[in-house]
């Protein structure tokens, strides 16, 4: 039997097959994050109003899920033994029986809720509290020397998702890799001694090309890897801040996003680029850019962190936010990102991913452009053998003609596109001894099966090679002794004579799809 990784959580799979019961990102998270709105004024209030209209508003119901708590929470005092010292008056008792200073107080807060808690500390000893621009600056922010502790702490607190920044790791010139598996490790030692587990949302912003190193680091179970710079500095409207109120969202903010993490071979199962917090609803943005923000982030099987005032977002945000068919090519289990196969005009691209069911594709037509387009798909760059049996508007909701292959896109717009039609026959290349060599991908885009098990209990990551001269990683999860687990890849433009060098892990035979 062929088992697909399903959209539920590794810890229920985990009944099923006995491994691991660490949290895993089967789909990338989704979710709130305190920065973009509020920065370092964060506090026990403005958490419970975000998470109180994250509940209400229809995203809960839509998968958001996690309340994350960003910079600002903690000034860098511990006490005598080391332990992160909380402010008792911005994190005071929520009800009778609670301690005021006590972060469990928020977390009960939130999990009461029905969704999860996350929070937020740095690789380095100091965190970008030195840079605030909303509060004054605060030293010692951050985790290093305290790793194993903090990481115990934050899951005594009870927190499910831990995002950890660099600016303390880039002033010390520290290595990510060195230092995120170590972190990774205080994660899993910390749920080891509470059962509690927690995900893990590395944040250096793709200074050290964390997409080569990133995917299972130190042996997680699933994580999530910055791959730029903030989308825009933080605007908290309540500061009536000039600099705040300057801050107005370009399209090219986001476009910029999108192009700097775009890094499909890295990105898998459980393994995603995560191209910044979403800024829907924020200063500048219109509704034709939130299409092109969530048709792009959920193409892309991006975190879909929304970091706007929850409060504050008209319909047509909340819209587009919690559009059902946007979420599911976003939550399809191969979490692929998209390539772009072609850009008949400059600036006029038509991006794909392949999706789980056979013949399936997501199609992004991007008008980057001030002139609308009309855009002639030829279906066999996507992969696919002739014209498509359906094809499907997301944002309206209704089918096309499937003999349909010329698209209009007003300028600057994204149109979203389901596509069911049949892949060209793949080649298929048998491994022997767990390695294979010989695939050719030489043409365009190419897409693989990867058929594997991996009955070592937890997650296996492989090294990818291939003769061009790329290195990657390649997480594979847990598989029971009778099932293959199979992990859709996107292989590099013009790769060949590719290898998996695997340790306890077989890789049974890798089915490739040259679009
Ligand atoms: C960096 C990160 C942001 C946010 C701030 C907090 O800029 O990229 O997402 O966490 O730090 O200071």
């Amino acid at each position: 039997m062929v088992h697909f990784m399903p959209q539920s959580k590794l810890v229920r799979f985990g009944l099923l097959f006995a491994v691991s019961t660490a949290e895993c990102f089967c789909a990338a998270p989704k979710g709130w994050n305190s920065w973009n709105s509020f920065a370092n004024l964060v506090n026990s209030q403005i958490i419970q109003r975000e998470a109180e209209a994250l509940a209400a508003n229809g995203m809960k119901r839509a998968g958001y899920e996690y309340v994350v708590i960003d910079e600002g929470w903690w000034q860098g005092q511990r006490d005598s033994n080391g332990k992160i010292l909380v402010d008792p008056k911005q994190w005071p008792a929520i009800k009778p029986g609670q301690k005021d200073g006590d972060m469990a107080n928020i977390v009960d807060y939130i999990h009461r809720l029905g969704l999860k808690a996350g929070i937020y500390t740095d690789a380095g000893r100091d965190g970008c509290s030195m840079y605030p621009d909303s509060g004054p600056t605060y030293r010692n922010t951050g985790s290093e020397g305290h790793y194993e502790q903090d990481f115990l702490q934050f899951s005594k607190w009870g927190f499910d998702y831990v995002k950890v920044d660099w600016c303390g790791g880039a002033n010390e010139k520290l290595s990510g890799a060195v230092h995120y598996a170590e972190i990774a490790h205080a994660i899993k030692r910390a749920e080891s001694i509470t059962g509690h587990p927690a995900s893990f949302s590395i944040c250096e912003w793709g200074s050290q090309n964390p997409w080569f190193w990133a995917p299972g680091v130190g042996g997680i179970d699933s994580d999530i890897w910055r791959t730029g710079g903030d989308i825009i500095a933080p605007v908290v409207e309540s500061l009536h801040d000039v600099d705040h109120q300057k801050r107005i969202i370009a399209l090219n903010n986001v476009l910029d996003s999108f192009d700097a993490g775009t890094h499909p071979e890295a990105q898998h199962t459980g393994y995603y680029n995560d191209l910044d917090m979403m800024v829907i609803g924020m200063r500048g943005m219109t509704e034709a850019m939130d299409r092109i923000h969530m048709g792009l982030w959920t193409i892309s099987s991006a975190p879909l962190i929304v970091g706007s005032d929850l409060t504050r977002l008209s319909p047509a945000n909340l819209a587009v936010l919690t559009n059902s068919e946007a979420l599911a090519i976003h939550d399809d289990p191969y979490g692929l990102q998209p390539v772009k196969v072609d850009e008949p005009t400059p600036g006029v691209q038509v991006w794909a991913k392949p999706m789980a069911v056979a013949g399936r594709r997501a199609v992004a037509i991007l008008n980057r452009t001030n002139n609308s387009a009309k855009v002639q798909i030829n279906w066999s760059k996507l992969g696919l053998d002739a014209a498509p049996r359906s094809l499907r508007d997301v944002w309206s909701g209704r089918n096309i003609a499937a003999a349909e292959t010329l698209f209009s896109v007003p300028a600057q717009d994204l149109l979203l596109l389901l596509v069911d039609g049949e892949d060209k026959k793949p080649d298929k290349y048998t491994a022997s001894q767990s390695v294979i060599t010989g695939i050719r991908a030489t043409g365009g885009p190419t897409f693989a099966r990867v058929h594997y098990s991996n009955t070592s209990g937890h997650v296996v990551v492989a090294r990818l090679k291939s003769t061009s001269g790329l290195s990657t990683a390649v997480a594979l999860l847990p598989t029971s002794e009778s099932d293959v687990g199979v992990a859709g890849l996107i292989l590099p433009h013009g790769t060949a004579d590719l290898s998996f060098e695997v340790e306890m892990v077989v890789v049974r035979d890798v089915a490739v799809y040259a679009w």
